[in-house]
């Protein structure tokens, strides 16, 4: 039988959540699901038998934004089959009033149109939307209080745990300071006492949430900072994986590498965005630190811990980036020699900075760049990995890979994927592998023994 039999008029009683961007939003998303659990609602297997549907959106660039426009076109037959189903849509895109207002004017068969800031009252909006038949804008004026939300988590044994909110950089290309606001950090002891819980219940990782982690704590008055919540988190013995992101360069202290040399369960992976090698570029952008400073970190870094896992972000074709700075970004990556790179093409946000900055680069140049920088960090992936080949790794399974259902992945402490052979079973346990091949995305292993 088709859910939708069962719906009840006007009340939904299943929901579907899209969610687009970054682990922030996949945290919101689950802050959405347990508010809905709590008013009865049951999460539908797809779209067609949901009674609401969230599409979770992101603005940092064009790509997730047109999703959207697409997504909403095509939801169109969705709604008309069924006019009281609900259709909403939520974060960081609709955090902008005017796009909200936009989005309202372009898709009439949207219900509600709600800001990550009012996110915690979003059954309170369901049914204003509900009562009065109208569509619902809301944004807000003020981030709202998150303490005590219910949560329903997607998987069993890794968990989200934002620790500070907002972000203070105002990169110049960037969007998120205008959406997510100012930084917020939670206080030390309830970040604590969630990780126990999470402990307690049978979690072994946790990711550590903000969009500027080591900045945690700069808002809070006494022993706050981020180096002194990841001592007190290594302390948590449930806890086997303990993981952040995201870091922003400038404030990695020493004292927080010091911290994570020195702890058992918070893992060898650094993800720091550097987005150019080029110091012009790299003050243009606001990063508020050089070429030279980065390296001096990641020099740090492996002095501490040799076999510390280095991943970056590349923005590719910032406002007058000439070929000279993207040569430095090029040497750069040969320098450091990066285990991995996400690389972006440049895209215009609406209100930064850069976007009334001059000399543009074409896009034809920017894909060009990032084909060869891509082409380049695909070649030092490769090399790093297949070095790891006859080693072994300490393994979190995290179940049947999607590409083969015979076999199953996990990550490495250093957060690198693996495939291999075994038994479902496995799923949320540690396990050795001993790594027999490599490849640029991934490695393939054996398993030697399961720990407890
Ligand atoms: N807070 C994090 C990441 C935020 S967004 C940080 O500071 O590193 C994730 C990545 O998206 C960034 O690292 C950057 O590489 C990319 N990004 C952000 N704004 C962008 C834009 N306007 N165009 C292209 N890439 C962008
Ligand atoms: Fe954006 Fe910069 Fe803040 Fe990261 S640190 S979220 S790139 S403004
Ligand atoms: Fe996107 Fe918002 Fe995250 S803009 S990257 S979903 S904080």
């Amino acid at each position: 039988m088709r859910c939708c039999l069962l719906h009840h008029i006007n009340k939904p009683h299943s929901y579907y959540i899209i969610t687009l961007g970054c682990q922030i939003n996949d945290h919101d998303s689950e802050l959405l699901a347990g508010q809905l659990k709590e008013e009865g609602l049951f999460p539908a297997p797809c779209i067609d038998t949901a009674d609401l549907l969230i599409i979770n959106t992101c603005a940092v660039r064009k790509k997730p934004e047109d999703k959207v426009s697409t997504l909403l076109g095509e939801l169109i037959p969705w709604k008309k089959e069924r006019p009281d189903r609900m259709l909403a849509v939520g974060g960081c895109m609709v955090q902008q009033r005017d796009v909200a207002d936009r989005l309202a004017r372009k898709f009439k068969h949207v219900d509600i149109l709600f800001g990550t800031h009012v996110l915690p009252h979003f059954t309170r909006l369901l049914e204003m939307a509900r009562n009065t038949g109208k569509i619902v804008i809301e944004t807000g004026e003020v981030d709202l209080d998150r303490e005590g939300l219910p949560v329903s988590r997607k998987n069993r044994f890794q968990a989200w745990v934002p620790v500070i909110y907002g972000c203070n950089n105002f990169c110049s290309y960037c969007i998120v300071p205008h959406v997510r606001g100012r930084e917020r950090s939670r206080p030390l002891h309830q970040i604590v006492n969630e990780v126990k819980e999470l402990g307690q219940s049978g979690y072994r990782e946790v990711t550590l949430l903000g969009q500027n982690v080591n900045a945690y704590g700069k808002d809070l008055a006494g022993e706050n900072r981020f180096h002194q919540l990841l001592d007190e988190l290594s302390k948590v013995p449930e806890i086997s994986r303990i993981r952040y992101m995201t870091s922003h360069p400038r404030d990695f202290e020493e004292r927080i590498i010091d911290v994570i040399a020195r702890s058992e369960n918070i893992c060898e992976h650094f993800h720091l965005p550097i987005q150019s090698g080029s110091n012009r570029i790299l003050k243009k952008m606001n990063r508020g630190y050089t070429r030279e400073y980065y390296i001096r970190l990641v020099e740090t870094i492996r002095e501490y811990i040799p076999d510390a896992a280095i991943t970056t972000d590349f923005i590719i074709g910032f406002p007058g980036e000439e070929e000279e700075d993207f040569m430095e970004t090029m040497a750069l990556i040969e320098e450091i020699r990066f285990d991995a790179a996400f690389s972006f093409l440049y895209s215009e946000r609406r209100g930064t900075p850069a976007s009334k900055m001059k000399n543009k680069i074409p896009r034809e140049v920017k894909r060009a760049r990032i084909m060869d920088l891509n082409r380049k960090q695909q070649e030092i992936g490769l090399q790093i990995n297949s070095e790891l080949v006859g080693s072994v790794a300490e393994v979190l399974v995290e179940g049947v890979s999607k590409n083969d259902p015979h076999k199953l992945t996990g990550r490495t402490r250093t957060n690198k994927l693996v495939h291999f052979k075994g038994n479902p079973d496995m799923e949320g346990h540690l396990i050795d592998l001993r790594i027999e091949q490599a490849g640029t995305w991934h490695l393939s292993g054996e398993p030697e023994k399961e720990r407890i």
